[in-house]
């Protein structure tokens, strides 16, 4: 089991340690940086259907559903299509509103969810279009969708998603680039730019992975925490719901993921000095704004740990205790700020004596509903 291991003591550790290059596998042969091009081969029959569509909706359940939503930041933002975002298990028995112009697209790591696959045979049903994207080669899902594209990040094993996850969000990074391309909404220029960028994204999340020890030093000072806040904004809002998800999936603290707006709206009546609040504040678009909300909680007198980009000083001089990424485009954000989440909720998991890969209640692939 060792050897299954890769020398880790437990897969969840190799699976986080894998994805440099489970992003590699996943991008190889998909994208050419210097021609500023996106391929996906499984994709090309439905280029003509991709130009013209009004509307796409992502169905999904659990961490997968949160790859959706940053698919939806990023498909809006680069292809300019609207996308809604639906929990499997709720779309199915709405009576949802679909027709044949619409295309449904449905993640799942395993492609065997029952609601996952459930809600996909309801928007075939109405005859929208049904794309996958699933990690398990010819698991129940992909045979059922008109197209799709595989992630390839190989057999995840840990209960916890982590390597799919971030092979989900790659995907959806690629999808989002693909349709900038075939509509012309993002220049020749801007891609080669992003496409050069996107391709360094797995020596990135190398440089991220070095901060382990740090991440081990913070988990052992809150790993007594009753609860935990994840808050960031824009793609990074879905990376919070993912931080939470996590570390409750694995550690039993109770976390809660929000937009760090949101706050104001209730999560900030919670916070008093035992109150660990992980941001997610890099130099980004809203970095002033996710600074004030980081002083609304140290007003609070709430513990802040922050994700900051490398070499930042401001943030630094307000939070309790930081965690730096490599600086990148805000577009590929979530796949390098979900790194120290994963670690962060390892680390404190371990040290609570949990059973880190395989938490107890939970099931790696929810086949009944
Ligand atoms: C279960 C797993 C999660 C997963 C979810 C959806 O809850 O424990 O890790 O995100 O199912 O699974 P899927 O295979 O459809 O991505």
């Amino acid at each position: 089991e060792m050897l299954e291991k890769g020398g880790f003591d437990h897969f969840m550790m190799k699976e986080i340690y894998e994805q440099p290059r489970s992003i590699r596998d996943c991008m190889r042969g998909r994208i050419y940086p210097q021609q500023g091009r996106v391929q996906l081969g499984g994709l090309k029959e439905y280029a003509e259907k991709l130009k013209n569509i009004d509307r796409i909706i992502i169905v999904a359940c659990g961490t997968s559903w949160h790859a959706g939503l940053v698919g939806e930041y990023l498909i809006e933002e680069y292809g300019r299509v609207p996308v809604e975002v639906e929990y499997a298990s709720e779309f199915r028995y709405r009576n949802p509103i679909i027709s044949e112009k619409d295309l449904v697209i449905a993640i799942s790591q395993s492609g065997e969810t029952a609601d996952t696959m459930a809600a996909l045979e309801l928007a075939k049903d109405k005859g929208a279009t049904i794309f996958g994207i699933c990690n398990v080669v010819g698991a129940s899902i992909p045979r059922i969708t008109d197209a799709g594209v595989y992630t390839h990040a190989g057999p995840e094993i840990g209960v916890a998603s982590t390597k799919a996850f971030t092979a989900q969000v790659t995907v959806l990074t690629l999808i989002a680039l693909y349709i900038a391309q075939i509509k012309g909404t993002v220049s020749q220029s801007k891609l080669i730019t992003l496409l050069t960028e996107l391709n360094e994204i797995p020596d990135l999340i190398e440089q991220a992975l070095k901060h382990n020890e740090e991440i081990k030093t913070i988990a052992a000072k809150f790993k007594d925490a009753r609860n935990f806040l994840f808050l960031g904004r824009g793609s990074a809002f879905p990376v919070a719901l993912e931080g939470a998800l996590k570390l409750k999936e694995i550690s039993y603290i109770h976390a809660e993921g929000y937009p760090a707006a949101e706050m104001k709206h209730g999560p900030i009546a919670l916070i008093d000095e035992e109150m660990p609040v992980v941001f997610i504040a890099t130099k980004h678009s809203s970095y002033e704004k996710v600074i004030s909300n980081i002083q609304e909680v140290k007003a609070r007198r709430g513990q802040v740990i922050a994700i900051v980009t490398e070499g930042d000083t401001e943030v630094k001089k307000m939070a309790d205790y930081v965690i730096e990424i490599p600086q990148t485009d805000e577009a590929f954000l979530p796949l390098l700020a979900t790194i120290p989440l994963q670690l962060l909720a390892y680390h404190i998991a371990l040290m609570r004596g949990c059973n880190v890969d395989q938490p107890r209640n939970l099931a790696k692939s929810v086949t009944v509903e």
